[in-house]
């Protein structure tokens, strides 16, 4: 058994941020599921979005662009405290070290701003085409060079340790060592980021499978817009899926390639948005992403393509060496070559439910980031926001958890998991029941869906989580249980909304109908 004042679970933006705070008040421990620096924060291509250009930009132009992007869903009061609070979090973080790129004139406080979908103005501070490792680089150096928590790696929570409903921790699997051991803390912040992994076709990392927002729910907690699931409109399709072989991960080509004057085509070599958005390229994710599809199913194709034939070859590799490099060792040369590109899901707009200092309805359990969700990005988020959103609610949510100071009676809890009848998944049956989850909710949950396709989902899923009455043992089926938990509530929560807004897309309610549905659904766990 491992004891401090605070525990963190997930080791990206806001759990890093997070222990920065959190430090100055006691002692943090601090699980990553994988190693260090896996995490969704380090794969960040785009940006970090913060209006600390005075001249050209305000907050109020920000807190405007990521209110029109969430569809009527977002908490006005979260958005102000995000692009308020943010510009100082960004300062911190350039104070830190990290380094943005640079613009040859002062205008932008000296940064070489990028412009992305639905901005008004260009406000993303971004390094290269690399900007989520620099940030991870320069809090991650920061929490290990100054000795700010205990670090464990390669360990994934099982389930939360509650004590007369108050979580004083976390039972939690070390998958080298195959050990389960309790991790008791006087407060509990969830920072184990996204889901994408639900779906078969995903920008996100390995290691985005839920489990935070799974443990929450399991554990009593309240969740939130979870019928919203963010897919991006342009990730790389591989010369592999082109023939219909195998579903590989995909990987992104960031929006801000098409900022930078990136063109879409169908496959006939048609320019398209304009048909859908004004806003042409740069029209919201959702807007996009649908459109895309929608050309993909009128031409019978698996993708569209992006051409970046206005760029340029010297400005492509210099402001995108990442892409450039990886669509290299693809086949691609993209100074030439278009990409063909294909929407993914990509983030996660609900989760568990929080306030803005990231507490839920668990006392002692706080929330940050992408597994948690109080409304800061509405139905659909604003490109760049994510690492922002991170930055902001890690910091807040330690400062609240800091204001607890009883300890918990140790030896107590409920471990109510550890109940079942302790059947064990062959490895093979773990790898088909994932591949049916996320096959199913790319189908059935996806850019389009329907009360059919939903029903269909859920029938689906309840099957898959039948076989999880017992104590996962390993990581598989630690994850396999949460992936098929989230994805039941993302069916559910989907088919519950009997309209469209922002990400979440209904063929049979293709309007949004403020009257009824401009509201958060709420699901209580336990
Ligand atoms: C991108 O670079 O397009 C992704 C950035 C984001 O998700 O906000």
């Amino acid at each position: 058994m491992q004891q401090s004042d605070t525990l963190i679970v997930g080791g990206g933006i806001a759990g890093l941020s997070a222990a920065m705070e959190a430090a100055k008040h006691g002692s943090v421990t601090l699980l990553t599921k994988g190693k260090i620096g896996e995490t969704a924060t380090e794969k960040a291509q785009g940006g970090i979005a913060a209006a600390i250009d005075e001249i050209q930009d305000s907050t109020e132009f920000h807190f405007e662009d990521t209110i029109a992007a969430g569809a009527g869903l977002c908490d006005e009061k979260a958005v102000r405290i995000l692009v308020n609070e943010g510009v100082q979090r960004v300062k911190e973080l350039i104070e830190m070290g990290a380094r943005f790129d640079r613009a040859e004139t002062e205008a932008g406080g000296g940064f070489a701003l990028a412009l992305e979908g639905a901005h008004k103005r260009r406000r993303i501070l971004h390094a290269g085409d690399a900007t989520g490792e620099e940030i991870q680089r320069t809090l991650g150096w920061r929490v290990v060079s100054d000795n700010l928590a205990e670090i464990r790696q390669h360990t994934i929570g099982i389930d939360l340790i509650l004590d007369n409903g108050r979580c004083i921790g976390l039972k939690a699997l070390n998958i080298k060592q195959n050990t389960v051991e309790d991790f008791l803390a006087r407060s509990v912040i969830i920072t184990t980021g996204g889901l994408g992994q639900t779906y078969l076709y995903t920008t996100n990392p390995e290691v985005a499978t839920g489990d935070g927002i799974a443990m929450a729910y399991r554990a009593g907690a309240e969740v939130t817009d979870m019928e919203f699931v963010q897919f991006h409109p342009t990730s790389m399709v591989q010369f592999e899926e082109l023939k219909d072989i195998i579903a590989l991960p995909r990987f992104l080509i960031s929006e801000a390639v098409r900022g930078e004057g990136a063109t879409l085509l169908n496959i006939k070599g048609e320019r398209f948005m304009q048909k859908y958005d004004t806003q042409g390229e740069l029209a919201p994710r959702d807007i996009v992403s649908r459109a895309i599809f929608n050309e993909m199913k009128q031409t019978n194709a698996n993708h569209v393509f992006l051409s970046l034939a206005k760029l340029g070859a010297d400005r492509i590799k210099k402001r995108f060496p990442v892409i450039y490099k990886t669509c290299l060792e693809r086949g691609l040369d993209i100074t030439k070559d278009n990409i063909p590109v294909a929407p993914a899901a990509h983030y996660f707009m609900g989760g568990i439910r929080t306030d803005v200092d990231g507490k839920t309805n668990i006392p002692g359990l706080y929330a940050a980031g992408e597994c948690a969700s109080l409304g800061v990005h509405g139905a659909n988020r604003l490109a760049s926001n994510s690492l922002l959103d991170g930055l902001v609610f890690g910091y807040r949510a330690a400062r609240a958890a800091s204001s607890i100071i009883d300890y918990p009676h140790l030896n107590a809890g409920n471990r109510a998991s550890s109940q079942g009848n302790n059947l064990k998944l062959s490895e093979t049956d773990i790898q088909r029941f994932k591949l049916i989850i996320k096959s199913n909710m790319w189908k059935n949950v996806g850019i389009e869906r329907s009360a059919a396709t939903l029903k269909q989902a859920m029938k689906m899923v309840n099957e898959v989580a039948k076989r999880f009455d017992h104590m996962p043992t390993t990581k598989e089926e630690v994850e396999l249980r949460n992936l098929a938990l989230v994805a039941g509530l993302i069916s559910r929560a989907a088919l519950d909304r009997e309209e469209s807004r922002g990400a979440h897309f209904r063929l049979d309610f293709p309007k949004s109908d403020d009257k009824n549905w401009k509201r958060h659904l709420v699901y209580k766990g336990g």
